[in-house]
């Protein structure tokens, strides 16, 4: 991230940072309680799905009939780019568009190149479950989309569907990895959530069908995100029994992050067949170097994952806020923020209501 630097401080425990405003002059870095700073938004542009993956939207409770957010509640395209520009403004420098299935959200081609235009967006990223992207990856590549994840938890058809809540199969997800490819998306990560008993089984095998391929696959350490998935810890392989598992068939060292905060710890295989990344968010968490804000579908900026409260910035936007009164109120949210769920996961009641997980995005 070339317009970011770190600076000394006569205090070694203060992080002193500074980032380019969009003016480009420098910045000091807007800091929470716990010294982080703001550098990832992540923007969710639907709440609705095509899958139904019982740890996130059982199809038991989100039937035909499910009323996802009126379109009204939506934020616009043009209200996505303002309110990005502002937090670009504050030390944004990577934007993760999210969902829901964000390839559901029609005309996204057009808030893409709009957001690839802010100066400042170093990184600019989608997450999508893949059902859509062999027709969507070329519009995708022409907006200016820099890099692609794609979720994917099985590739055996039978556990696909299990955990996808459909009936497909794998396949239509490989062919949209493959036409992404393609149009030069390169590497792409493959994100896959392990859940003990239902594909945990299968995490050999889709170490074994992306090694050699370039591609990045990450396994997610099944997380309590949201209210719905009935979570325990009993469900969640760790992330040192997975590396374990993969390294008894193909061997494995660690890496150095990519940057700090980096959310997937990083190995090698020994044998030069490419890079694997674990997301230990239950028992390695990395709160400390949080530096993610959400912004939900209908406006909301929430500061955590397991956040259960956001603040509103759609009704200000609509109400005529300036540029600088939402600022202002971004910079109360970002500096009051003390967020470290994953850290002290154990400690919270079981009653307090979390955002979903398709509401932010993950
Ligand atoms: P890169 O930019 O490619 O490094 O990706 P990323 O680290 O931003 O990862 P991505 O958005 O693909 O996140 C992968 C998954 O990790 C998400 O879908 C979440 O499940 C989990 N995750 C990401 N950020 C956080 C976080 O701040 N806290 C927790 N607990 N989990 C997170
Ligand atoms: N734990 C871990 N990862 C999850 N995801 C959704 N719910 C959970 C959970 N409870 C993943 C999705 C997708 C990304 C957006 O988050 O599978 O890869
Ligand atoms: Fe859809 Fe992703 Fe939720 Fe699965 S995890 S239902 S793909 S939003
Ligand atoms: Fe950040 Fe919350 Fe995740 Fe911790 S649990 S890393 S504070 S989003």
């Amino acid at each position: 991230m070339d317009d970011h630097q770190n600076v000394g401080h006569a205090d070694p425990l203060v992080r002193v940072a500074l980032h380019k405003d969009n003016g480009g002059y420098m910045m000091p870095d807007m800091l929470d309680t716990l010294q982080r700073s703001i550098r990832d938004l992540r923007i969710s542009v639907t709440d609705r799905c095509n899958f139904r993956c019982p740890y996130c939207m059982p199809a038991e409770i989100f039937g035909e009939k499910y009323e996802f957010l009126p379109k009204a509640d939506i934020l616009t395209f043009e209200e996505i780019t303002r309110l990005a520009s502002i937090f670009v403004g504050l030390g944004v420098a990577k934007i993760r568009i999210t969902g829901g299935e964000p390839l559901l959200r029609r005309g996204l081609e057009t808030l893409i190149a709009d957001l690839s235009r802010l100066n400042g967006v170093c990184d600019l990223t989608l997450t999508t479950n893949g059902y859509l992207l062999a027709d969507k990856a070329r519009a995708l590549k022409g907006a200016g989309l820099h890099r692609l994840t794609v979720s994917l938890d099985a590739i055996d058809d039978q556990t696909f569907d299990r955990m996808s809540g459909r009936t497909h199969g794998a396949e239509r997800v490989l062919n949209g990895i493959r036409a992404a490819e393609q149009v030069g998306f390169y590497p792409i990560k493959i994100n896959a959530v392990v859940q003990k008993g239902i594909n945990d089984h299968l995490v050999v095998d889709l170490a074994q069908h992306f090694h050699n391929t370039g591609h990045i696959l990450r396994f997610i350490e099944f997380m309590d995100v949201g209210n719905r998935n009935n979570w325990n810890m009993a469900q969640v392989v760790s992330a040192a029994e997975i590396i374990d598992r993969i390294h008894a068939v193909l061997p494995l060292e660690p890496m150095y992050p990519n940057y700090m905060g980096e959310v997937a710890k990083r190995y090698r295989y020994l044998d030069g067949g490419g890079e694997i990344g674990i997301i230990a968010s239950v028992t390695q968490p990395f709160c400390g170097d949080c530096t993610r804000a959400r912004l939900s579908t209908d406006g909301k900026l929430y500061t955590c994952l397991f956040a259960s409260e956001g603040t509103d910035l759609r009704d200000d936007l609509r109400l005529g806020a300036s540029n600088a009164a939402l600022r202002d109120k971004i910079i109360h949210t970002w500096t009051h923020r003390s967020d470290r769920y994953s850290e002290t996961r154990f400690d919270h009641t079981p009653e307090a209501r979390k955002i979903e997980m398709y509401q932010i995005g993950g």
